[in-house]
């Protein structure tokens, strides 16, 4: 599901004029479990796609960096490495260009790039597209100019680019998902410190398969609900004196609530954020135990909270949950950032035609666009192809 490497370094020679210096691919994710915990100091569990961006460098030492892409039509951008302003750009570039002023902010000479990009990690459904493409870059340009950064500090930088000079408030869990997975496993990572536990989860060997749901309603982080979601639990922390949510213990949530009074809505914010994250650790428990089918309910509560405290849902993604948990499947809930993107629907394989089939139906007889299923298969994290 990558774009061939060779494809990618043949364009780069007819638009650059000589092969790169090398090729790399960085993943989209899936988030298995712990949604909107990550900017909350708590635990996530993504997987890597096999979707990837992938880039073909070169460097240049006289300032310029060049960016093109395969999927957005117009000509090669020149930048100026020593001229990058954040949060000047509201076009792609802003992602690759953000990640070498993170580099060099950070105090990596990083001299110049020639960059071509091209990617198969679906844009706006909630796959972690634009973290693939900071990590497959700064992945690039940490091999070429010898940095010898780790892949969670590739990721740090990733996030910084993002919030910075982007613009967009996220979380650490993308760039990690795509730096850090391995193939065969998802990854448990403790927002808070970045320790992290590869997690083996291969559903085909216990006779189940995970589907992702795209509904094609496009979400958009920059455009303040995250940013009102992620302000909520902040005050939810400070109004309980915490540095963060994460340290808010489950079995003293009610307490919690209690001392909150009336701030209805911070009430309901901390109480999805501590359960979610008791969540994240049950499905580890279940997973390293070998109870994999169990999991089910937990994702179907994981959905519920983010539905009816968290209130991110939408439409689409509570049909695709209903509609798959009617047709039989384990366990299903709505990945990612939330209001629109895609859902995650755990089925046994004999159900996965009919689980389809039913989702697809009533997205039709919802009028809705018609979703983009497929299966995903936890693949690996950003590595260099060539
Ligand atoms: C987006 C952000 C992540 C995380 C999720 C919600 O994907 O980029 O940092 O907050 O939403 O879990």
């Amino acid at each position: 599901m990558s774009e061939t490497s060779g494809s990618v370094a043949e364009r780069f020679e007819q638009l650059y004029g000589s092969a790169p210096e090398g090729v790399w691919a960085a993943p989209g994710r899936v988030n298995l479990i712990g949604e909107h915990t990550d900017y909350n100091d708590g635990f996530v569990m993504p997987f890597a796609l096999p979707h990837t961006a992938v880039a073909a460098v070169s460097r240049r030492d006289d300032g310029v960096l060049r960016l093109h892409s395969a999927d957005v039509p117009g000509p090669v951008a020149e930048l100026t490495v020593d001229a990058l302003v954040p949060q000047s750009d509201k076009r792609w570039t802003a992602y690759p260009a953000g990640v070498v002023w993170a580099l060099r902010e950070a105090g990596h000479a990083v001299t110049g790039a020639d960059v071509h990009l091209a990617s198969t990690v679906p844009a706006g459904a909630g796959l972690s597209s634009s973290a693939a493409l900071e990590v497959v870059v700064a992945l690039a340009l940490n091999d070429l100019f010898g940095l010898g950064l780790r892949g969670w500090q590739l990721a740090r930088l990733c996030q910084r680019a993002e919030n910075v000079y982007v613009g967009a408030p996220v979380g650490i869990m993308d760039q990690t998902a795509s730096a850090c997975c391995e193939s065969g496993h998802a990854l448990f990572l403790d927002t808070r410190d970045l320790s992290q536990r590869q997690i083996p989860f291969d559903l085909a060997a216990e006779g189940m398969r995970l589907l992702v749901v795209d509904t094609r309603v496009k979400h958009s982080h920059s455009e303040g609900e995250y940013g009102k979601r992620r302000a909520g639990c902040e005050k939810g922390a400070a109004l309980l004196g915490m540095d963060a949510l994460r340290d808010v213990p489950a079995g003293e949530l009610d307490a919690a609530l209690e001392r909150l009074g009336d701030e209805e809505e911070v009430r309901r914010l901390v109480r999805h954020v501590v359960t979610e994250d008791a969540r994240v650790e049950r499905v580890v428990r279940l997973l390293e135990s070998g109870e994999t089918r169990a999991i089910g309910p937990v994702l179907v509560e994981g959905h519920a909270s983010l539905r009816d405290d968290f209130r991110i849902s939408c439409p689409e993604l509570d049909l695709v949950v209903d509609t798959a948990l009617a047709a039989g499947a384990l366990g299903a809930r709505m990945t990612g950032g939330g209001f629109g993107g895609s859902a995650i629907v755990l089925v046994e394989e004999a159900d996965v035609a009919a689980v389809t089939k039913a989702v697809e139906e009533a997205f039709a007889a919802a009028g809705f666009a018609s979703p983009r299923v497929f299966e995903a298969v936890p693949s690996a994290g950003a590595r260099r192809v060539r």
